[in-house]
């Protein structure tokens, strides 16, 4: 089945204010030429409505970083999906590794976010992988069912059209040391099958699952061509207009 790519730049804590604002007004100039694929940026949250202006009449989606499960209230620091959608975000990246592995999210909080981030009408792209020493030891496989198990609970079929998967071995991110496309192949490979076996074949074949750790101009394309490969969440290459527009290309 044909699935459109869809690549998304995920611009962690990086950039000012003039700087967002530059790289998405330089990535508006030249979406209409990348036009084969999906396109979105993930900001920080407080360069999300500049950057939406920048982006608006562009076929650039904007997304946030994370956010929180509830509406409103006393949650110090925390940002809700009504909040979002306010600001003019289509997308959230929910389950990221650095909000897994640096703040310390578990399976079951992410799932929490990712029910009512669906809720509020926010489409999804939601990170799993493993961390070296699980690959070392033979429990990819298992670590990413669990996360996907875990953090689709509770999530229907008619739901999953707005769940994009990403596949980010933490050993792949922000280290220069991509996975090679067989074991990124082979991880979406898996993955595919329990969707399948969670939802049925129509949904495990219309789901998108990018890839993420290290990619770049260099190796978009040979990643990108790999069967199960639906498109790419780039770090440090989503921070250059020309960096980023390379691996489009690749996808294209
Ligand atoms: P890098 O592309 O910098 O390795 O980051 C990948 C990533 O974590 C995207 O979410």
């Amino acid at each position: 089945m044909a699935r459109k790519k869809f690549i998304a730049g995920n611009w962690k804590m990086n950039l000012n204010a003039a700087g967002s604002v530059a790289l998405a007004a330089g990535l508006a100039k030249e979406a209409a030429s990348l036009g084969a694929v999906d396109l979105a940026v993930c900001p920080p949250f407080v360069y999300i409505p500049q950057v939406a202006a920048a982006l608006s009449g562009s076929a650039i989606g904007v997304g946030a970083q994370d956010m929180f499960y509830e509406n409103d209230g006393a949650f110090t620091g925390e940002v809700s999906g009504a909040m979002l959608k306010d600001v003019g975000c289509r997308y959230v990246i929910l389950g990221h590794s650095e909000r897994r592995h640096v703040i310390g999210e578990s399976d079951e909080l992410i799932n929490r976010k990712i029910v009512k981030a669906l809720a509020d009408g926010l489409d999804v792209i939601f990170c799993v992988g493993e961390l070296l020493a699980e690959r070392d030891g033979g429990v990819t496989n298992d670590v990413v069912a669990r996360q996907v198990t875990i953090g689709l609970s509770g999530v229907s079929g008619e739901q999953m059209a707005r769940v994009t998967v990403a596949y980010e071995p933490v050993w792949a991110i922000g280290t220069g040391r991509t996975a090679t496309p067989q074991q990124a192949q082979d991880v979406h490979a898996m993955t595919r099958g329990l969707l399948n076996t969670l939802y049925g074949q129509a949904v495990a074949d219309a789901t998108r699952i990018q890839y993420g750790g290290s990619v770049k101009a260099s190796n978009a394309a040979e990643l990108l061509n790999q069967a199960d490969v639906d498109g790419a969440l780039v770090g440090g290459a989503s921070l250059k207009v020309a960096d980023f527009v390379g691996i489009i290309q690749g996808a294209m």
